[in-house]
């Protein structure tokens, strides 16, 4: 299964996104014919994805689909009112029988659901591995698109293909500054459990009632402690977007009112009133000048304005293509085949 990017050694993900370049390298500087490199090609042929999703989506669905398929196999997309899953008060049929059916014929499950603990009590049941598509609590695969993003930025692309073309490891990003200005959600709980142990600080404003929720604050505090071979990050928690932005290299958001919260919605624009990103908040809290902006998408208009999210510091757009890529190395892998090498 991969459910978190918590259980995910430093290691680790970093080959994924090593193994994610290199796709996405084939696509601009391959031969020109073949969709994936020798090593991927139909390497998931005759193997069924089931994507269970009961909220909304559009990246994930896409590069979820995309991706499957780029590796030979048949995506199969079930959205909560196609399946008999529900209520079983109501006539609804379980998660426990729901998991043990589709685990059952589906090569592996890709499923975007509510709490977290759905998606373990789908995966406690599913012989096939389940690769988590967002929960409230985590967006693993968001996450690694974005650490994926990270490295195209900070290295450019002369040494992104370097490293693609040596196959030589991806170095720590130490001393890289991504600051947080938004809610304490799945994507900054996503980030948080991996950024810091590649070495990136992270530095997270969020309002009052709105605190990163503690036993993700426990396990930052327990990996900083934790001996490692690659330097951790710092990471510092302030309720004022100018003070998380100083010498930030990027900053990064996302929608104050996530999927499932909107009878909140009123109430958390009033709490987040000052948290927009724009270019005076970077300027006036000390931003680096060459500073990017980031986003998992989709965007509202509350949490940044058009002069950020459409200028040249935005990498919003090949972040959401890097979920393609991503989501290629992930389903290799959990796949049983390992060339990321992990
Ligand atoms: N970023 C993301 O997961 O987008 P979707 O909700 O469109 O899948
Ligand atoms: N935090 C958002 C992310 C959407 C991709 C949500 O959970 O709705």
């Amino acid at each position: 299964h991969f459910l978190t990017l918590k259980t995910q050694t430093p290691s680790a993900i970093l080959a994924l996104v090593h193994r994610s370049l290199m796709f996405k390298h084939h696509k601009y500087h391959g031969d020109g014919k073949t969709v994936v490199p020798a090593s991927a090609v139909n390497q998931l042929a005759g193997k069924t994805l089931a994507l269970l999703f009961t909220k909304k989506s559009t990246r994930t669905r896409i590069s979820g689909e995309a991706a499957w398929a780029a590796l030979g196999g048949h995506a199969m997309f079930l959205g909560a009112g196609d399946i008999q899953l529900g209520d079983v008060a109501k006539g609804g049929e379980s998660w426990r029988d729901t998991s043990t059916v589709v685990g059952s014929m589906a090569d592996a499950v890709f499923a975007r659901l509510g709490a977290h603990s759905e998606l373990e009590e789908l995966a406690a049941y599913s012989a096939a591995p389940v690769v988590n598509a967002l929960t409230a609590k985590f967006h693993p695969m968001q996450a690694l698109a974005d650490i994926m993003t990270l490295y195209e930025a900070v290295l450019g692309p002369a040494a992104v293909a370097s490293l693609v073309a040596t196959n030589k490891p991806l170095p720590p990003l130490a001393g890289v500054t991504v600051a947080w200005v938004g809610d304490a959600n799945n994507i900054i709980n996503s980030l948080l459990v991996s950024l810091p142990r590649i070495g990136v600080n992270v530095a997270v404003a969020t309002p009052v009632g709105y605190d990163i929720d503690d036993d993700i604050q426990d396990f930052v505090a327990a990996e900083a402690a934790a001996p490692s071979p690659y330097p951790y990050g710092s990471v510092t928690y302030t309720r004022d977007p100018r003070v998380a932005v100083r010498n930030a290299d990027f900053i990064v958001t996302d929608t104050w009112v996530s999927m499932g919260q909107e009878a909140e919605k009123s109430a958390k624009l009033r709490a987040f009133a000052g948290y927009k990103v724009t270019e005076a908040m970077a300027r006036d809290g000390g931003a680096k000048s060459d500073w990017h902006f980031m986003h998992c998408l989709p965007r509202k208009l509350e949490e940044v304005d058009d002069e950020v999210f459409y200028s040249k510091r935005s990498l919003v757009f090949p972040e959401a293509e890097n979920r393609k890529w991503t989501a290629m190395a992930v389903f290799e892998h959990v796949s049983g085949n390992n060339p990321a090498n992990i």
